[in-house]
């Protein structure tokens, strides 16, 4: 913060945040002690012509993940020292054109990790186990009145497919050990707990035509950008489900509607949706072997807490030009 000396009286002048949303209160409570913060709080995502205009003055910006970052938004915050995201994910952000305006970026790599795999694993155990199909039975009567229901299938001795071996993929992985699965993996780098996990790297083709359950864990990138599409739905084992915690343009929607609907998979899982809400009428909401869940990989009350407060930390250090806890270099 600059002290200004004014006759006999030192001012602080406060560094500026603007917080489009999307972040625990308590990173805004952090946040307050040194800065002033400007906040969106209307509905959706703010407006880019007003978000341009807080910029103007703003030293820091905590992007929410709906918010592009990119050349044109940094030529609107001529202070702008540093953008922290709540997330771990970026794909929202253009990580070249910060380093190139002279602005770090940080993300919340780490603290979410055991709540996204939790969540994760549970939308394997609800896919394999078909408990969508099952709450529906209960809650419709159906199973009062003895309507017979489709069984799932046991985990023990299965294959887990994990598209994507990061952090969450190996949390993910040591969690369906103990549900005694096999696990195989594609990653662009080989995996250093291979052999503890009893982890077998395979290429993609391989892995699809193996696991009774994939997974879908890879960021967001150019490279990943809809590399789910018809080839590897008709490329999956028959019968066998499917699941995404990643990000939804991660998969070709339709080209998933279709081989649910020509009964390729079994059934899939989704945490994340291409788009994101989907419409109320949309077919995978209405689908009985589909269970849809709103983004929530990481949406427990201590992580999202844990994850407001890195990113609280993150911008101050940034303010402050010190090296950022989580900053990211380069995809
Ligand atoms: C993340 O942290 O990337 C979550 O998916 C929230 O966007």
């Amino acid at each position: 913060m600059d002290e200004v000396a004014w006759g006999k009286v030192m001012y602080m002048h406060k560094a500026k945040v603007v917080v489009t949303g999307g972040i625990h209160p308590a990173g805004i409570v952090a946040l307050q002690k040194q800065c002033t913060v400007q906040l969106w709080q209307g509905e959706g995502t703010i407006p880019r012509s007003l978000l341009y205009e807080w910029l103007q003055d703003a030293d820091a910006l905590v992007p929410s993940s709906g918010v592009k970052v990119d050349q044109d938004l940094l030529s609107h915050g001529p202070k702008l020292r540093v953008i922290a995201q709540s997330a771990v994910g970026y794909d929202n952000v253009d990580v070249a054109a910060c380093l190139a305006a002279g602005v770090p970026f940080a993300n919340t790599p780490g603290v979410l990790v055991n709540a996204t795999a939790d969540l994760t694993f549970a939308l394997v155990l609800i896919a394999m186990r078909r408990l969508g199909e099952a709450l529906d039975h209960a809650r419709s009567g159906r199973w009062q009145e003895g309507v017979p229901l489709a069984f799932g299938t046991d985990l023990a001795e299965k294959t887990l497919g994990i598209v994507g071996m990061g952090d969450i993929g190996t949390a993910v992985a040591r969690r369906a050990r103990a549900s005694q699965m096999r696990i195989v993996y594609n990653n662009r780098s080989r995996s250093s707990v291979e052999d503890a996990l009893k982890a077998t790297w395979m290429p993609l083709s391989q892995l699809l035509s193996e696991a009774d359950c994939v997974v879908v864990l890879t960021p967001l990138t150019a490279q990943t950008k809809g590399m789910f599409s018809t080839k590897e739905f008709q490329s999956m084992k028959p019968g066998s489900y499917f699941v995404n915690a990643a990000r939804g343009s991660i998969v070709d929607t339709n080209a998933l509607v279709t081989a649910l609907q020509q009964g390729l998979l079994s059934g899939a899982a989704l945490d994340v949706s291409d788009p994101e809400p989907l419409p109320t009428d949309h077919p995978l909401l209405h689908m009985p072997n589909v269970v849809v869940t709103p983004h929530i990989g990481s949406a427990t009350n201590e992580t999202r807490r844990k994850m407001a407060e890195l990113t609280a930390e993150n911008i101050l250090l940034g303010i402050e030009g010190q090296p950022l806890r989580t900053q990211v270099v380069a995809r």
